[in-house]
């Protein structure tokens, strides 16, 4: 940890002025360098008061983003996660592409007896959050917009010991995780559109990207990554183009204006954990109902065969791995398992 790090930690931890000098003495730097941190996390956002007797308090009011705040606020919050292995980063390509390198390098995520190895069990459930990515990804090869302070970027890395079955489904699973703390926190009402964006007012305001290690030997997916990039705010100077059509921010819909994004981050990471936890029938059931696509018709684009065609059809029902059912002109019914689809009528892309 850095001196600004150490003194950040300490500040988040104790509601009384703490005193330069003696940061400096339980750290074993001069004053010097802890004013150099105090002025360095003023720069970054963090309101630290100074008080009468040259001592320094966290204002309650900050918006803090950094790993002790994080970890604090997670644990306490969803205690049965307190193994969970979590990195908070300012800045970072993108937290899957983060993710999926951890991964990497534990090697065998199995051993000979097929048992989840020391290491698949450690990182099974890391939170990875950033606070903004360069190189953020979206579906289909696409670029997620990801500026600082207006979003939230985080990646939960999951490690079932019996693989991984329906990747659909854990990408609807985590949708509707992601509504619920969305719900719970802004009172507000958001609805998903298969299979992994999530709407508030006809505005994009979330993007799931599933992403697998696949164990070519034994056929399975070991392993997940669940990168999910939510928009707190809107962000006219971000949000260029067609981006600017479709996306939002939650705040454009809620009065509630004080959450703060560590917040945010610990219940969305919680509620997914949850969920994946959960009895997944129910949770598809939930997800059928924030769906807003049944019954419209839609435009699909297929990505599983390279030369077919988009086509229209009428999306009629979502199954219990979370694949959509589709109904062409001539009653004819396809069972989508991954692909994109718009909706026709207004509005929604
Ligand atoms: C989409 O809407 O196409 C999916 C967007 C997923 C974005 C998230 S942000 C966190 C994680 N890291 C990435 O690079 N992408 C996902």
């Amino acid at each position: 940890m850095t001196t600004k790090e150490k003194v950040l930690h300490k500040l988040i931890n104790n509601k009384e002025s703490l005193s330069g000098e003696s940061l400096a003495k339980e750290f074993n730097v001069s004053r010097a360098a802890v004013w150099k941190a105090i002025n360095s996390l003023r720069e970054e956002g963090y309101f630290i008061k100074g008080t009468t007797n040259g001592g320094y308090v966290l204002e309650e009011t900050s918006d803090l983003f950094c790993q002790s705040a994080m970890e604090d606020f997670f644990y306490s919050n969803f205690p049965q996660y307190k193994n969970s292995h979590i990195e908070v980063f300012k800045e970072i390509d993108s937290t899957n592409t983060y993710a999926k390198k951890l991964l990497n390098e534990c090697g065998s995520l199995r051993n000979e007896k097929s048992m989840l190895s020391q290491k698949a069990l450690f990182y099974s459930d890391s939170i990875i959050l950033a606070e903004s990515q360069t190189a953020g990804r979206g579906r289909l090869g696409r670029t997620f917009v990801s500026p600082e302070k207006t979003g939230i970027y985080l990646s939960i890395i999951k490690i079932p010991k019996d693989g991984i079955k329906s990747p659909s489904r854990l990408t609807a699973l985590s949708a509707v995780a992601v509504c619920r703390a969305v719900k719970k926190l802004y009172k507000v009402e958001p609805c998903i559109k298969w299979i992994n964006d999530i709407f508030l007012n006809k505005k994009k305001i979330c993007g799931i990207l599933t992403e697998g290690i696949a164990n070519f030997e034994s056929g399975m997916i070991d392993a997940a990554v669940i990168g999910i990039g939510i928009n707190i705010e809107n962000n006219p100077e971000a949000f260029k183009g067609e981006v600017s059509k479709v996306a939002g921010g939650i705040l454009d819909s809620s009065e509630e204006k004080n959450v703060s994004r560590i917040e945010l981050a610990s219940f969305i990471a919680g509620e997914v954990l949850n969920i994946l936890d959960s009895d997944e029938a129910l949770a598809i059931e939930e997800y059928k109902k924030l769906s807003f696509i049944i019954g419209q018709t839609v435009k699909v684009r297929p990505l599983s065969s390279i030369n077919e065609e988009s086509y229209f059809a009428k999306a009629v029902d979502i199954n219990e791995n979370a694949e959509l059912v589709v109904e062409l002109e001539d009653k004819t019914r396809r069972t989508l398992i991954s692909g994109e689809v718009s909706l026709c009528s207004e509005n929604f892309v």
